[in-house]
Parts: C-alpha cells; structure tokens; sequence
C-alpha cells in the first residue's frame, strides 16, 4: 500500500497542457431563436438566484414541490459545514414522484417506458408505477422495514430498481443502492457500513445476450455471521438457477406481487435521510455520502427542468446511466418523476444485439432529451457516424453529457452526428455539460440551452443558485483566463448532508484545504470570458468511463494479493475511457514472476475485490517504486511512464536510480 496518511488529499497542479489546448477553443453555438423563445428557465433566473440565493431556492421548493407542510426557514447556516435547507418542512418523495400526478389527472402519461436488453418492453403510466410503489412500500413495511432503516439495492436496470428506491422513499428507509458491476466482497462492505435490513437484488440480467447474475453475489455477502440483514427480496429477471435461503429469500412476485395496492404516504423532514451512496475517494475505504430530502428533490427537479429545457407533456427524456450512480439516483429515480417526464430505460449495452441499439431506441420512443457519458460518445465515434445515421434522431432536440471532461472533438461529434437531425430547430440541438458531483447530488455547473451560447468542451456557468469559483493553492479566486482548484462558496440545497457514520471525515475532506469552501477535488480554468473548464481530478480519484475510482482501493486491493509486496495505482490518459487504470506492482521475495500468468491473476484478484470496472488495464511488475525521502510514492512520474511520456523531474525521489531501474525492467 502507499505510504500516503488516510485522509489527506494530495494534490497537485492542474496540468498546463490541456489548459493551453483548450484556450485555443473559440467556436461558439448561440441557441436558435425559437428553441430561446420556447425555453422554460430564462436568463432571469440567475438575477433572481443572485439577489438571493435562499429565497430563490424556497420559490422553487415550493413551485416544484407539494410539502405537506411547509417550512419556515429556507437554509439553516449556523452550524457549517453542516446544512438544513427548508428546515421545519414535510415533504415525501414518492408522492412528489407519483401520486400527486396522478391526483392532478395525468395517471395515463407514460412515466417508463423499459427495454430489456433482449427485446423485451414494459411501460408504465404514472398510474400503473404509483400502485407498484404502494405495493413494494407495503411488502418492504411487512418484512419489517420501517422509517430510518436502511435497504441494500443491488438491481440492474430494471423498472423494479426506480420502484425499490420510491418505495423506500415512501416510507423513509434509507436506500443504499450497490452498482451490479460490484462485487460481493464490495457489497459486503457496504452492507456492513450502513448495517443494511433488507436487501433487494434480482437472479440477475443480460450482459451483452447473455444471462450475468447477480444474486450469487448476495448470498456470497451474507455468508457471515453477524450481518444485519434479515430478508433478501428477489426479483426473477432472467430465470437462471438460484440458491434459495428458505425464510431469508422471497421472490419480489410473491411478496411485492401479493402487497395491497392501498398506501397512504406521509410526508417526512426535510432533513430526513433519503439514500446513502457509496463513492470512492482518496483513502482506501469508500465513503457513504448522505443525502437529505427537500433540498435534494428541490435541487434536482429544478436542474433537469432548467438544463434539459423539460417539457414534460411533449419530451422523451432518456439518461443512460446505471441506477448504481449518482446520475442514475438524480436523473432517472427521482428528478424526472418528480418532474412528471416520460423516460425511457434500457437495461443492457450499447452493442446489444448490435452497434446501432441506442440510435433504434431513440427513433423507437421518439427521445427528445438524450443525457450520457463523454466515454460513449468517444465509442461511438469509434464505430462511425454510418451507425447511428440507419436511424432517425429527427426527435432529439437536447443533448446532455455527464461524468468527465468532454473534449472538443467529441462535443463536436455529438453535435453533427446525434444532434444535427433535430427536427424541431432549424439547427442542431445545444449540448449541455453537466459537472457534478455524488456529493453534489444534483447539476452545478452547466449551460442553459436557451440562453446560453456554447463552447465545445466546456460546462462553462455555475446554475442559477449556486456560487462555484476557481482559486489558487491560497485560496484567492483567480482571474479569468487563469488556472486553479474548483470550490463551492455557498451551501446548496442538493449538498451532502455528511458521510455515514462518520461527520468528522466530512469536514476533513471537503472543507479543510479552503476552510470556508467545499473543495470539490477537480482543476479547473476560467477563460477570457469567465466560463468554466473542468481539467479533472487533481487528486488521487480515477475517472474511468464516468467512473469514479480511488487509486488508494485499487492498490489496497492489490496488495492484499498474497504474492504483492507493494502497489501504485495511477490513472493514464486513454483515448475512449478518459482514463484507463495502470498498476506498478512489487512482488514479495518469494513471489515467482509468471509473466502474464501473474498479471492475469492480478487482474481477477481486483475484480473479485471490489469489481469488474475496477481491474486495471495494465499491470507492470517493477522491481521498485518512486518514492519522496517522507516515504510518498511520487505518482506523476509513474504516470509519465503510463502515458509514454518522458519521465518529469524526479530531483526529490529518495533513490534518484528507481525511475532507470524501472525502465529496464520494462524494456525486458
Ligand atoms: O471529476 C469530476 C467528474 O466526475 C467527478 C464526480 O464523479 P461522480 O461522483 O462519480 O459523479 C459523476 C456524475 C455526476 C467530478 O469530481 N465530472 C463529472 N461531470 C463532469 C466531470 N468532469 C468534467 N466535466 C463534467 N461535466
């Protein structure tokens, strides 16, 4: 393991290179006129957020949502970094989600429509998905689930994974969701933490046509003693075998099936814990950061009207991302529903049966709304334009893009290829980059498709409400065409309310290297005109397909290998994944290097520790590792030897001979 004290956060400066690059950026895109005149938010919102943040968030608390009782304080600041927003409110997520459209006579609007992977569809109504929601609250309550308990989710993307988590919403457990591409040891872990009642799971899913499961998993991170869980429900989604604890396991059709459909839903504190969700950071061990209710539902519905442009009697809104993520708990459980939308959700891959899937959903539904990753848009620029050109995208008329720097040439793809058809607007439909955070719970910084004019490649304007800014190593806001550190000035409504369990670690690692500001650990650059450009992560933290990893894991998991001595983890630049995991491993004395047979081995070990996304795409066996005289494993220069670049200045390594000892054992 690396040397590095748990709990700080080494950074290191924002790298000059892409800062150059993309100075040289200049196109601008304006919104048509129509799509502006058309536009739901206006450029008056940000007056309105700058004359007064709180107030400005408690008009639209109450615009977007219904509380069954309202609250008397819009932000409650005395005790930061801790924060209460509309403090002394009521207010229940399912039904802001469910009931109340269907009270307001929109019970017939599709609310999902689903595509398995293998071809199979379901829709449902808001109608249809409230009464699934009071049967699950009702069957999740008769397991004995009650308020503040917490509900281990590890589904795949399946219309059961939206209703677990409204369900449990509705009776304010705490869901915990786990991404299926985990593994059990790592759902154990997060069972353990967050000392997990019940868990819902499913046999398992489809990966590419094949069946993949998933509840091997479970039983493998119950086969402890001493773990709290007390019922596994199971929904039956591809029919493979599956091992059955008799008075543990029930399947979702004979509990959820059987549940009356009666449930009446009250409202809870604005404060009341609404999910906790795993995240790795620049320790070993991943954190549980805790979101509350109001602010977060508030945050989120007002975001995904405001940068999608929604309007949801005529949209079809689609976001791909996985349920397991953040963006999958904002932007496909809660916000869209809350917003009334009509979304659609696809289980499986983007090569599933074929390269054009995704292109035939959206001419299938008619998506209008489209919000992914920068690493699939690089993918499917890889295959060709040819493909999604065998579909009509005539629908689409707002691109979104989440999880990690887009550079130009993809946002220009994404632009020509996806978004020129837009048959609504004379010209091609705007994108909009979205940087946020798990710990943001919701959008920060972004355009707004009707105002305004965009830049390939940047996020470019915090949302109306929110007061991001980039300083240097002291802290000072830096002039517009400077480089520095990205923090949050002002409280949100959407903020991590804290990590589980554990309030000090909180503090310490978001508001300790600029006191009175929320570091949010990306670099970032203010250009001429004063916008925004992520520059990525200047800490420890991954970002491998949108996904985030810790270096800090991936080596513990390493090294807990009997055959490694010591591990360093670095995240080099790769052209489709943004970037790719490279481990340098020591070997133990005794340790026989098998060559590729070890690397494999290696490989797996990772996987079964903490997952599949998590195995390292290449694994060097080094017979040394950079090390600083305080014993600090200097990861720049490992990167530099990733990368295959010249290695940087290595004057403060304690044996200035390991970076030459490791290029010959490479060369070998
Ligand atoms: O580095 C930033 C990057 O993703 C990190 C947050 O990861 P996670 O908590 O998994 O949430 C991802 C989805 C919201 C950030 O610290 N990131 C996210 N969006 C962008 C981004 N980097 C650049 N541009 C973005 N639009």
């Amino acid at each position: 393991m690396s040397q590095q004290t748990p709990g700080t956060t080494a950074t290191q400066a924002p790298q000059g290179d892409a800062f150059e690059n993309l100075s040289q950026e200049n196109r601008r895109f304006a919104p048509s006129a129509e799509f502006a005149a058309n536009a739901v938010v206006t450029a008056a919102d940000y007056a309105e957020a700058d004359a007064d943040r709180p107030a400005f968030w408690a008009k639209q608390a109450r615009e977007l949502l219904s509380w069954s009782k309202d609250f008397t304080q819009a932000l409650d600041w005395s005790n930061p970094p801790f924060a209460k927003w509309f403090v002394g409110g009521e207010v229940n997520a399912a039904y802001n989600a469910l009931d109340r459209h269907v009270e307001a006579g929109n019970g017939d609007r599709v609310a999902i429509y689903f595509e398995g992977e293998p071809g199979d569809t379901r829709t449902y109504t808001y109608a249809q998905l409230t009464e699934e929601v009071k049967k699950a609250a009702n069957a999740f309550e008769s397991l004995g689930v009650a308020k503040g308990d917490r509900v281990a989710v590890y589904l795949p993307m399946i219309p059961e994974a939206v209703i677990t988590l409204l369900a449990c919403a509705r009776i304010g457990a705490i869901h915990s969701v786990v991404f299926g591409g985990f593994s059990a040891e790592a759902l154990r872990s997060r069972i353990d933490d967050a000392e997990a009642k019940l868990v819902v799971t499913a046999d398992g899913t489809y990966r590419r046509g094949k069946p993949s499961a998933l509840k091997p998993a479970v039983d493998e991170a119950l086969a402890h003693d001493g773990h709290t869980v007390q019922n596994v429900v199971v929904v039956k989604r591809n029919g493979q075998d599956v091992d059955w604890h008799e008075g543990r396991d029930h399947w979702w059709a004979d509990t959820v099936g059987a549940a009356s459909a009666e449930h009446t839903a009250v409202g809870h504190d604005s404060e009341h814990p609404l999910f906790i969700l795993y995240t790795s950071g620049t320790t070993g061990k991943p954190k549980g950061i805790l979101h509350t209710t109001g602010g977060y539902l508030t945050q989120g519905a007002y975001t995904h009207k405001a940068v999608f442009d929604l309007h949801p009697e005529t949209d079809v809104y689609w976001c791909t991302a996985d349920v397991g993520w953040i963006t999958g708990h904002s932007y496909v459980a809660y916000a869209p529903l809350i917003n009334g939308a009509t979304q659609v959700m696809y289980e499986g891959t983007p090569d599933s049966p074929h390269q054009g899937r995704w292109w035939e959903i959206v001419e299938k539904y008619k998506v209008s709304i489209l919000y992914t990753a920068p690493t699939a848009i690089r993918t499917f620029m890889k295959w060709g334009k040819e493909i999604p050109a065998k579909s009509d995208l005539s629908s689409i008329r707002v691109l979104g893009s989440v999880g990690e720097p887009i550079n130009p040439e993809a946002w220009m793809w994404y632009r020509e290829v996806i978004g020129a058809d837009s048959g609504r607007t004379a010209i091609p439909a705007p994108i909009v980059d979205t940087w946020w955070q798990t710990e943001t719970g919701a959008q920060m910084i972004a355009p707004l498709p009707g105002v305004t004019a965009t830049k390939p490649g940047s996020a470019q304007v915090p949302l109306p409400g929110i007061a991001v800014d980039v300083v240097d190593e002291l802290g000072e806001s830096v002039p517009n065409g400077s480089g520095g550190y990205l923090v949050i000035r002002e409280p949100w409504p959407a903020m991590l309310r804290g990590i589980w369990g554990d309030p000090e670690r909180f503090k310490e690692t978001y508001w300790s290297r600029f006191e009175t500001m929320y570091f949010a650990g990306d670099g970032a650059k203010k250009d001429e005109d004063g916008d925004i450009w992520l520059l990525g992560r200047v800490d420890d933290v991954m970002n491998v397909s949108g996904h985030r990893l810790s270096t800090a894991e991936i080596e513990s998991a390493l090294v807990s290998h009997p055959a490694v001595a010591e591990a360093a983890v670095v995240g080099a630049a790769d052209e489709t994944t943004g970037q790719a995991v490279v481990a340098f491993v020591i070997l133990r004395g005794d340790a026989v290097d098998t060559g590729d047979a070890i690397v494999q081995e290696l490989r797996n070990h990772v996987g079964k520790e903490i997952g599949p996304i998590a195995k390292p795409k290449t694994i060097l066996v080094v017979p040394e590792l950079p090390k600083t005289r305080s014993g600090k494993i200097m990861r720049r220069l490992l990167k530099d030897v990733a990368e295959g670049r010249e290695v940087g200045d290595a004057t403060t390594l304690a044996d200035n001979t390991v970076m030459a000892q490791i290029a010959h054992s490479l060369k070998k």
